[in-house]
């Protein structure tokens, strides 16, 4: 918990927590947890792309690799666990096999991913997507609010734009991936449980919508000549919460809008918004993203105005692994009789390693299910009992690997 509390103090805001891919705070944020892998008798190393990786030897060479970990970036205010929770326990885990001068029939490689969250470029998912050989080399020429390459930014934060590739993952040698996160939802909570399974990871999709009208004066124009391209930005987004509302398990947010010029006394010519949509099922997630493409159109049309439409990103839902989930289950009812399985309605990196190996999650009650802010918390029972059940499920593994 101290952990948490020291990774939560390194931001690039020192108003709030905000610990964005590539930042200067980033690279304080891998050298603390570095440090904590060092001592916890791992090898450290960074790849390509600026994860911070912990290889934990296994009892001989050549052996299968087990993933453990999550993302040490965070949102814009965020809170200090999303993230660097799954980072933290899965160092206390192989400290505590080092402690007991453990070694497994398999590897260990505690990874904290460089950017989850996709705060500094929109695409999220950027250091899982690239171990997992999924970050196409266009995603270097997208460019951050301050007009800087992907590439130029890993450059700058010590990495190799050029040789991504290598950072890839030889998936025939791994395990499996686990990941410890907090729910991020109110489930654990209502249900007075400290842990859960997670069955699924809902899909996203992240655009942009840019509506182009015409910049003009606010004191001379008058109204019925207008093409005000942020009334249709502000139309849109009330027309997609509404179409959201009315879907049962679809929910789609505008996180972020930019109007230009940007002054109080001109009528924005250009509105630029980002949408993200989830939803369990990829047929119904597609389907509204359609939708939405098609309400913009016809918003933009009424008013004179252009709609333009990005797919910045898209995953899709994917299942966790039966055989990993079950072990997690197994090691769980150690702790707690009561087993809950859920879906996450939040996008994690186990949602993107899923596709190279199998992947499992295990919840963590957070209070009222606040996440993305910073009154998120957790209490240290939940993450001891959080600890001490990654622990048995190390043992599960070790015996069923015995057996595999
Ligand atoms: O947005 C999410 O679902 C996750 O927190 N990146
Ligand atoms: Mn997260
Ligand atoms: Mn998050």
């Amino acid at each position: 918990m101290e952990r948490l509390e020291a990774l939560g103090r390194i931001s690039d805001d020192a108003r709030c927590l905000t610990r964005t891919f590539c930042s200067p705070a980033m690279r304080r944020a891998n050298r603390l947890a570095a440090s904590w892998m060092r001592a916890a008798g791992m090898a450290v190393r960074e790849d390509a792309i600026g994860n911070l990786i912990g290889h934990y030897p296994a009892a001989a060479s050549r052996r299968k690799v087990l993933l453990l970990g999550s993302h040490l970036d965070t949102v814009r205010n965020a809170g200090k666990f999303d993230g660097p929770l799954g980072v933290t326990l899965a160092i206390a885990c192989v400290e505590h096999l080092r402690r007991n001068r453990l070694r497994l029939p398999f590897a260990i490689e505690v990874c904290g991913f460089a950017d989850e969250e996709g705060v500094r470029y929109q695409s999220s998912y950027l250091g899982s997507r690239a171990v997992a050989g999924l970050l196409p080399d266009s995603d270097l020429r997208r460019k951050d609010a301050r007009g800087v390459s992907m590439a130029d930014a890993i450059r700058a934060f010590g990495g190799q734009p050029a040789r991504l590739k290598q950072a890839r993952f030889n998936a025939s040698r791994l395990l499996g991936y686990v990941e410890a996160h907090i729910e991020q939802g109110p489930v654990l909570e209502e249900k007075q449980l400290a842990l859960g399974i997670v069955t699924a990871i809902a899909g996203q999709s992240r655009y942009q919508f840019t509506f182009t009208g015409r910049a003009g004066h606010a004191g001379t124009t008058p109204m019925r000549l207008r093409r005000d391209a942020l009334c249709a930005a502000a139309q849109f987004i009330l027309a997609v919460e509404d179409y959201a509302a009315r879907k049962a398990g679809l929910v789609a947010t505008v996180g972020q809008i930019q109007a230009s010029p940007n002054a109080s006394n001109v009528i924005p010519g250009a509105a630029t918004l980002t949408l993200d949509v989830r939803h369990q099922a990829d047929a119904v997630r597609r389907a509204a993203g359609a939708q939405f493409q098609k309400l913009a159109r016809q918003i933009a049309d009424a008013r004179r105005v252009k709609a333009a439409t990005e797919l910045v990103q898209q995953t899709p839902s994917v299942a966790c692994s039966k055989s990993l989930s079950g072990l997690l289950e197994r090691a769980t009812k150690r702790h707690q009789p009561h087993i809950v399985r859920l879906p996450s309605g939040a996008g994690h990196d186990a949602a993107v390693l899923a596709r190279i190996t199998p992947a499992a999650m295990l919840f963590i009650r957070c209070k009222g299910g606040v996440s993305h802010h910073p009154d998120e918390s957790v209490s240290p029972q939940d993450v001891r009992l959080a600890f001490a059940v990654l622990n048995d499920f190390l043992k599960l593994l070790t015996d069923e690997y015995g057996r595999i």
